[in-house]
């Protein structure tokens, strides 16, 4: 059975794709077998991500688009041929967050340190936390690991975001992801961050990957 990974927040644009499909690659690089799911029909971003990989000819990592009704059903079905299977989770649609937490084993939350995101993160927060009880009493267990993405602490706020989530109680993941072109432009050739070349974007993953293997295997 695989561990099931979502990559999650209710905030968009703060690096939910980017994280997946690089922790996609680096899990595949280890020899896992991996899965990613998109569950963002609209924009398909990982999806289109996947596209541009395979015609790079790249090592291939099995992509899934999902939709709210199938979700869990198909997760499942996914955690039954692979080691890992990580959802890349949408925008918005709360929904989907609440369905994707149901099914996981951690909860990977990224977030871009701007005050506008700690209020969105503190609201994903209670949601997880209401998640977590109802698996608990049904025997269940559930992680979650906030992540810093794009960040940059010469910035003042960017820390003064970090201290504040320092007081929520949350596990804080230590490596921290820089904001780096690499970033961009991986995505924008369906590649890791690794595959392209960019040593210390290619070292903050790799150290964010040890760390999650340390939480669920
Ligand atoms: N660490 C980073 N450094 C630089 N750019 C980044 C970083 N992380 C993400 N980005 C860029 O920020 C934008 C949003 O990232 P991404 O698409 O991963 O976010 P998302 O949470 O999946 O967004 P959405 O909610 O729309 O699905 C993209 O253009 C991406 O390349
Ligand atoms: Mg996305």
């Amino acid at each position: 059975m695989a561990s099931i990974i979502a990559v999650a927040n209710l905030k968009g644009g703060v690096g939910k794709s980017t994280i997946a499909q690089n922790l996609g690659v680096s899990l595949r690089s280890l020899g896992h077998k991996v899965c990613l799911v998109d569950t963002d029909i609209e924009q398909k971003s990982t999806m289109e991500w996947g596209e541009r990989r395979e015609a790079r000819e790249l090592p291939t990592i099995q992509l899934a688009l999902s939709t709210e009704e199938r979700l869990a059903r198909e997760i499942n079905e996914l955690a039954k041929s692979h080691d890992f299977v990580i959802v890349d989770g949408s925008p918005a649609l709360s929904e989907v967050a609440t369905k994707i937490m149901m099914v996981a084993d951690l909860v990977v939350v990224p977030v871009m340190p701007s005050g506008n995101d700690y209020g969105a993160l503190e609201k994903f927060l209670a949601r997880y936390d209401d998640v977590k009880s109802m698996l608990e009493s049904r025997g269940m267990v559930l992680d979650l690991g906030v992540v810093m993405n794009g960040y940059n602490d010469r910035i003042i706020v960017n820390r003064a975001v970090y201290e504040a989530i320092k007081k929520l109680e949350v596990r804080i993941f230590q490596t921290e992801i820089g904001h780096r072109a690499a970033y961009q432009e991986a995505n924008l050739v369906g590649m890791g961050v690794g595959e392209l070349g960019d040593r210390k974007a290619a070292q903050e993953i790799e150290s964010l990957t040890k760390e999650i293997l340390a939480l669920v295997s």
